[in-house]
């Protein structure tokens, strides 16, 4: 590797001897990549405050999922299908991939890897599908993380298949009863703790008190989490996923889950940028893509940004 390219990038190892990536932006933030999952685990500013919430009693013993960071949920969400919770990305071995096909855009970031995931026999008896995901993970200027999807349908026999998919993104807050999530008030969403069933989230901007795991349709590309306490806000913009989950597992789901410590509910929120609803379907040799990217603003973000209308007003 270039000294050039590893002033930005360099491969060590992590938990339990796992390979992991570390992106250095040379302003001083960074984040972390697990080739387990394709998982990130960690996004640091240019402080050095981490920015994603790691649960201190994740495992990193395969084939269990990381708990916290950024799981990859492909190729099913949740239980929306008879694979196994989450489907099986974020509990396989990914690759770096060194060559991967070009990038129309962020090509001037220079701390990226690329990894890829193509199915082993094992993934072809639980979903018979041949196809390479390409997961680009990039810190931009500013500090921002980007997550870059790219799923092709590399069958032979001429079949499509169809996925869901989600960026299970669990930022970090310091009291989520002093959290707010703008941009999905009045929108239509499913309440998975009420069997999924249909209702219009109220006026006001989401915010917490007790176990929250709500799936919000057709929602707009730009979310805010305002974390009133660190007087700091999350925004996330997301292109090719129309959905956004929202989850918190508050006490008893805490204390019911073994790689979770029982008060951890208190210091995250998961929003995750989605494509649930209506899944993807891919022809043989179609791709799909889907991108995240997450920034930060700090206290003088202005509550209301995301209204149009007020956005001048703010600036
Ligand atoms: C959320 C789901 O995305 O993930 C929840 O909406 C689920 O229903 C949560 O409990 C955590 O899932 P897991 O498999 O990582 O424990």
């Amino acid at each position: 590797m270039s000294s050039e390219k590893s002033r930005y990038y360099e491969v060590c190892k992590g938990f339990n001897g796992l390979d992991k990536v570390l992106l250095r932006d040379p302003r001083g933030s960074s984040a972390e990549v697990y080739l387990y999952g394709g998982h990130v685990t960690s996004w640091k500013n240019d402080h050095g405050e981490e920015l994603l919430f790691l649960s201190s009693k994740a495992t990193f013993k395969p084939p269990k999922a990381i708990r916290g960071g950024i799981p990859i949920c492909f190729p099913q969400f949740s239980c929306h299908g008879n694979l196994d919770r989450h489907g099986f990305a974020r509990n396989r071995l990914w690759a770096i991939d060194d060559h991967p096909p070009p990038f129309p855009t962020n090509t001037s970031n220079k701390a990226f890897v690329d990894l890829i995931l193509k199915p082993s026999e094992e993934e072809m008896k639980i979903w018979p599908h041949s196809f390479e995901f390409r997961l680009r993970v990039a810190l931009g200027p500013g500090g921002y993380l980007m997550l870059t999807s790219r799923i092709r349908n590399t069958n032979t026999d001429g079949k499509p298949f169809s996925f869901t998919f989600a960026y299970h993104t669990y930022f970090f807050v310091s009291d989520i009863c002093e959290v707010r999530v703008e941009g999905l008030e009045t929108l239509d969403y499913l309440d998975n703790l009420q069997k999924k069933k249909r209702f219009t989230e109220q006026g006001d901007a989401l915010t917490f008190e007790s176990e929250v795991d709500k799936m919000y349709l057709s929602t707009p590309t730009k979310i805010a989490i305002i974390d009133h306490e660190k007087k700091r806000t999350y925004v996330l913009r997301k292109d090719g996923l129309p959905d956004a989950v929202v989850w918190n597992p508050w006490d008893k789901k805490a204390k019911a889950m073994a790689d979770f410590g029982d008060n951890e509910y208190k210091h995250m929120v998961c929003v995750e940028a989605a494509a649930i609803e209506k899944p993807i379907t891919l022809k043989p040799g179609e791709e799909w893509k889907g991108r995240l990217e997450l920034s930060i603003v700090s206290s003088s973000y202005c509550s209301g940004q995301l209204d149009p209308r007020r956005v001048l007003q703010c600036s």
